[in-house]
């Protein structure tokens, strides 16, 4: 086991047995992605009922010659938890930029995922960066220069609190610098039938992608939870805007977690995840809280999700 697996050991465990002794019954969501994590991800971006992948690709694919415009040549593309980079290629394709710089947590698949698109856009730099992208980064020397436009899509900020959200653009402002634009995707507020169905599918592989966390206790942390004693839930918060995610105990339940034991009531809920919903100018305020201006905007047809140009404008006094 190397240093690393140690320290995520370790950190895992901490968050765990917080979520129990401290009685918070909530666990961040970081800890869904592990490698089965990550895949049964993958699945749910393929679902029906989950739109915001296929409406972001297909906006992406619409505006190119908007992009082209309003961002243009020669910048260098820094990508914030770049992951497979799936979407990736059609901004590529879209603006012809002098470098891209895929930033992930994850090395390995970072150099995976670099070297197949390295294999279609065989005239470009790539330079991975192994960083954790919630903090400032330091970027390749080689893009020092360069004009910036970052990129952060698939809503991935929705999976922060606000405060959470305003810390990391204003870390990502720090990263690229004054002048830098920034396209985002973020998810609408929309009908709370379809945004719990997108949460909670008729295959069920999203309450697979939520129970996947308890399996990984028992892998990782030398658990015996029996899983089958929860069920997945995902529910509609209005006042704050965002769906909520719980993993709820169907009966009084003992859990046998790395030599301790813990116990839940019947109904007692763990709270895994919270996917914010926006309006335009809560999207709006919120970059401008954290340091960006609007510059454009695209949405589809529907007014499910909207990608949003912003640029790194000098700090005014306010009057
Ligand atoms: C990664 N993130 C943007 C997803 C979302 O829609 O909030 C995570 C997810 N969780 C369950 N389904 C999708």
């Amino acid at each position: 086991m190397d240093m690393t697996t140690t320290l995520i050991d370790h950190t895992f465990r901490k968050d765990v047995q917080r979520c129990f002794t401290e009685q918070t019954y909530a666990i961040p969501a970081r800890w869904l992605y592990d490698r089965r994590g990550s895949e049964l991800f993958e699945e749910i971006t393929d679902l029906p009922e989950y739109y915001p992948t296929r409406t972001e690709t297909n906006l992406l694919k619409a505006n190119k010659a908007a992009f082209a415009k309003s961002i243009g040549p020669g910048r260098a593309i820094i990508e914030f938890g770049s992951g497979s980079s799936t979407k990736t290629p059609h901004l590529l394709n879209a603006i012809d930029p002098a470098a891209y710089v895929p930033i992930d947590i994850s090395g390995d698949f970072l150099e995976h995922s670099a070297s197949l698109l390295q294999k279609e856009f065989p005239e470009l730099p790539i330079l991975p960066v192994e960083a954790d992208f919630m903090k400032r980064v330091e970027l390749p020397e080689a893009v020092a220069a360069l004009p910036k436009l970052g990129f952060f899509p698939g809503s991935t900020i929705g999976n922060m609190i606000a405060r959470t959200s305003v810390d990391l653009l204003r870390f990502m402002r720090e990263t690229l610098g004054e002048g830098a634009q920034l396209l985002i995707g973020f998810d609408r507020i929309k009908d709370p039938a379809t945004l719990v169905a997108a949460y909670d599918d008729s295959a069920g592989v999203t309450a697979q992608f939520s129970l996947n966390l308890l399996h990984r206790i028992n892998r990782e942390l030398d658990g015996n939870i029996a899983v089958d004693q929860f069920r997945h839930v995902a529910v509609w918060s209005d006042i704050y805007a965002r769906i909520e995610i719980y993993l709820e105990a169907q009966a009084d339940v003992t859990l046998p977690i790395g030599g301790e034991q813990y116990h839940l009531a019947a109904g007692q809920k763990i709270h895994i995840e919270n996917s914010h919903k926006y309006g335009i100018r809560d999207a709006r305020l919120m970059l401008r809280a954290g340091g960006w201006t609007p510059v454009q905007e695209w949405s589809d047809e529907k007014d499910y999700f909207t990608l949003m140009l912003v640029e790194a404008h000098p700090y005014k006094h306010a009057p």
